[in-house]
């Protein structure tokens, strides 16, 4: 073997061992670079005679064409290895499931609330929203609460680091109630001067706040506040309203409706509303599930209104209690927690 069939195998050798496109340019250049081995070769042939630079020339161009084609052969193998190792990379296996999107779903809450919207709304009933931060005005005095009532105490209401036009904090609202004021007040402002003015029918859906934390009380819930305000509306009234309610509600005629006396400073008459089921698995118990009352004159005047012409009657419901009875869950803090163990159950 010459000095150049060994050259050509180490070109070989050298450009087999290059893993990458770089190292085998790096290999290129030593055997066929400016300083390369082999164009050291062609410049040593002008010291030659002239009968042997012609064979050794020859030789030398046939040595360095086998370099080129070992290098030419190299360089497709590794663009090959390459995409190989590309397409391997990003392969996409077809076959594995999907990543799926979650279908998501409303909060058992929410859900009541739609649904209890919807049975009112079906009786005529607006839906109003309002603020959850709220002026005390509102939350108590609008509503007939005296000065030194218990609800107003830091124990009852979160207060808000923030005061009114009239210098009381604000608070987060723990009733739905002061909507019976916005709402009767903005329908007054409307139909101011009016001879006959409409009646006022709104529920007022939303969440409260009070001081207040166990298994049954959570510090943030959520009221359903109803006003029906006309002419001559009265008790009976609410109670059919109230039992059609119960029947839409729950999908059932088989229960009793009874108004137990009570006392709320908005309201005289006051009353608790119970219902008690006659078959399922509720049957037999008396459930507190609204407050209720005609309303009282004085929270008919912070209206705007004239008592005389305006009777009528509101009601509160606790949202959160109708989601527990209709969806049988006895912990109120399984609302709240936020575990998707408990929630996916309601998508
Ligand atoms: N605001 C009362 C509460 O949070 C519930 C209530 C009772 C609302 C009687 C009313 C009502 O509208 O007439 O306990």
């Amino acid at each position: 073997m010459n000095d150049l069939d060994t050259l050509v195998q180490a070109a070989q050798a050298d450009f087999a061992a290059a893993r990458q496109g770089a190292a085998l340019e790096d290999a290129k250049a030593r055997f066929l670079g400016k300083s390369g081995r082999i164009t050291e070769l062609l410049k040593g042939l002008g010291a030659m005679p002239p009968e042997q630079k012609k064979s050794r020339g020859a030789e030398i161009n046939q040595a360095k064409g086998a370099i080129e084609a070992a290098l030419q052969a190299r360089r497709e193998q590794l663009a090959e290895a390459e995409l190989d190792a590309q397409l391997q990379a990003e392969a996409l296996d077809v076959t594995l499931p999907g990543r799926g999107r979650g279908i998501g779903g409303l909060h058992p809450v929410s859900r009541t609330i739609e649904r209890i919207e919807a049975i009112f709304g079906s009786m005529g009933f607006d839906v109003a929203e309002g603020p959850e931060i709220e002026t005390d005005w509102m939350s108590f005095t609008a509503l007939n609460n005296p000065e030194n009532h218990p609800a107003r105490s830091m124990q009852d209401t979160f207060y808000v680091d923030v005061k009114d036009a009239g210098g009381r904090w604000l608070c987060l609202r723990p009733h739905t109630s002061p909507m019976q004021v916005r709402y009767a007040q903005a329908h007054a402002a409307k139909h101011v001067g009016t001879q006959a003015m409409p009646e006022i029918r709104v529920i007022a859906p939303g969440r409260v706040y009070r001081v207040d934390s166990d298994a049954t009380h959570s510090p943030m819930f959520h009221q359903v506040e109803g006003l029906w305000l006309g002419a001559n509306v009265s008790f009976k009234d609410l109670k059919v309203v109230f039992a059609d309610f119960v029947r839409q509600f729950f999908e059932t005629d088989d229960f009793d409706v009874r108004f137990r006396p009570s006392f709320f400073p908005f309201t005289e008459p006051s009353a608790e509303i119970d219902i008690r089921f006659g078959s399922g698995p509720l049957a037999g118990r008396w459930l507190e599930v609204a407050g209720s009352g005609q309303v009282h004159p004085n929270v008919v005047r912070n209206y705007g209104l004239d008592p005389e012409t305006n009777i009528g009657f509101a009601f509160g419901v606790g949202a959160d209690r109708f989601a527990m009875l209709r969806y049988g869950v006895d912990d109120l803090r399984l609302m709240f927690d936020g575990d998707l163990r408990f929630l996916s159950q309601f998508r």
